[in-house]
């Protein structure tokens, strides 16, 4: 396995430009089996969550051409499988949008799921409540098994936790429903908005992504050609930007959308950061000076979770006590273990942390123990005196497309390394 090595202190000056959305990425290349005609998809990241998904639609049966390193096109007009039980299927959590998939098109789907992961347990009774909404029969115990006669019938579903995954997946399962069906209670996120977006693009008639009530009326099939582009990442915009902020400098992070991106950049404006938006970039201005903040994380438009950590990371040199709240998962503050060898002083009640800033971070060797808290310690990297090495970062590779290049091309001293003891 790999590691980072970073030698902190060193602001960051230039510009970096933003990769497609994963979770955008994860949900609409399986989304694409929907589909009989060829889907050309633009704008996504080349990290290893879109590899897996990629390995795992090609192995179902649909051609999977890689078209350059961001682009690839997905032929599912022949036959497809519906039983995906590959090993490859354990790294991934995204994994259930191909039970939506494949049953929306084919009225069969077993995948196998993989279990937990760092901050909780990812619980599918929404999706299920979903799919049996829609007169599938389901079963979810290490596989996930949905099952039905097509056509599925259109349904209203009301969803009693906001949930990114619920809503997308019935959202792909119902495009070729019989009648109407009203999901309520849904996810706002940007990238609901994009797989509605493109389901719309192959022939769907899905309305109201965006907005807390969608509503489907099922097409008796998806068979055109396309070409879509995924909309841009907002984590690792939001990632930059607060990288920026701690290391100091002057960076414009482009190929973002500034909407998507008001409750981060509220949030560094309150801790005194400079926060510029244009039209699809921002520059974030930094003396490495950062005010405390307080703040709570919340389905959008609220400050996303997946911040949390790289917020905290910035918030462990803000002058004075900041206190974060996690409002949407249960158990994801195990990274602060890692904060506290650097030299952060961080107390967790439950979903509170107390954060004192302290003037430095120092450089230490600590753990990535998921993806965003992986991020969460490269930032602190960035600002520390000394060196700092961040051992298993497969799990940024997960999500980062290119981080340390592009990161080194904004100035950072940092460099991947094989770590034989991993
Ligand atoms: C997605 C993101 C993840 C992000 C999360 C919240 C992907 C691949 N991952 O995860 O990075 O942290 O959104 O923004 O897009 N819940 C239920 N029952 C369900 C489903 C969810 O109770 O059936 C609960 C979860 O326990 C959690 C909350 O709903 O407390 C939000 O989860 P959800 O939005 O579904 O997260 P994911 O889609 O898995």
């Amino acid at each position: 396995m790999d590691k980072f090595v970073i030698n902190g202190n060193k602001s960051l000056y230039g510009e970096v430009d933003i990769s497609g959305a994963k979770n955008a990425a994860v949900a609409i290349l399986p989304a694409a089996l929907l589909n009989k005609g060829t889907c050309t998809i633009e704008n996504i990241p080349d990290v290893k969550d879109i590899n897996y998904i990629l390995d795992v639609i090609g192995r179902l049966g649909a051609k999977v051409e890689r078209l350059s390193r961001n682009s690839v096109r997905i032929d599912a007009s022949g036959d497809i499988a519906t039983v995906a039980d590959f090993e490859v299927l354990n790294h991934m959590r995204a994994s259930y949008y191909i039970v939506g998939a494949l049953l929306g098109r084919f009225g069969n789907a077993e995948v196998s799921m993989p279990g937990g992961c760092n901050f909780g347990e990812r619980p599918v009774d929404l999706h299920k409540k979903g799919f049996t909404a829609l007169g599938a029969d389901v079963s979810v115990s290490g596989i996930f098994k949905a099952k039905t006669t097509l056509p599925l019938k259109g349904a209203n579903i009301y969803l009693d936790t906001v949930s990114v995954g619920a809503t997308i997946n019935i959202m792909i399962a119902a495009v070729l429903a019989e009648g109407t069906t009203i999901i309520e209670n849904v996810a706002k996120e940007p990238h609901i908005v994009d797989v509605a977006n493109f389901l719309n693009a192959m022939g769907a008639n899905v309305k109201g992504a965006g907005t807390d009530v969608i509503r489907i009326k099922g097409v008796k099939e998806l068979n055109k050609n396309i070409n879509y582009a995924l909309i841009p990442d907002q984590i690792e915009a939001g990632t930059f930007m607060v990288a920026a902020a701690a290391a100091g400098g002057n960076v414009l992070i482009k190929n973002v959308i500034p909407k998507h991106m008001e409750a981060i950049s509220a949030k560094l404006e309150e801790m005194n950061i400079t926060v510029q938006e244009f039209s699809d970039s921002i520059r974030i201005i930094s003396d490495g000076t950062v005010g405390k903040a307080n703040l709570k994380t919340l389905p959008y438009p609220g400050f996303p979770t997946d911040m949390q950590p790289i917020a905290v990371a910035l918030l462990t040199v803000a002058k004075g006590t900041s206190i974060v709240t996690e409002g949407v998962w249960e158990n994801r503050f195990q990274y602060v273990d890692e904060l506290r060898r650097m030299g952060a002083h961080i107390t967790v009640n439950g979903r509170m942390a107390v954060i004192e800033g302290v003037d430095k971070l120092t450089g230490a060797v600590v753990n990535a123990t998921d993806l965003r808290a992986g991020a969460a310690l490269v930032v602190a990297g960035l600002m520390a005196e000394g060196k700092t090495v961040i051992r298993n970062i497969k799990y940024i590779d997960r999500g980062y497309e290119h981080f340390a290049e592009k990161l080194r091309s904004i100035g950072a001293d940092i460099q991947r390394d094989s770590d034989p003891s991993n």
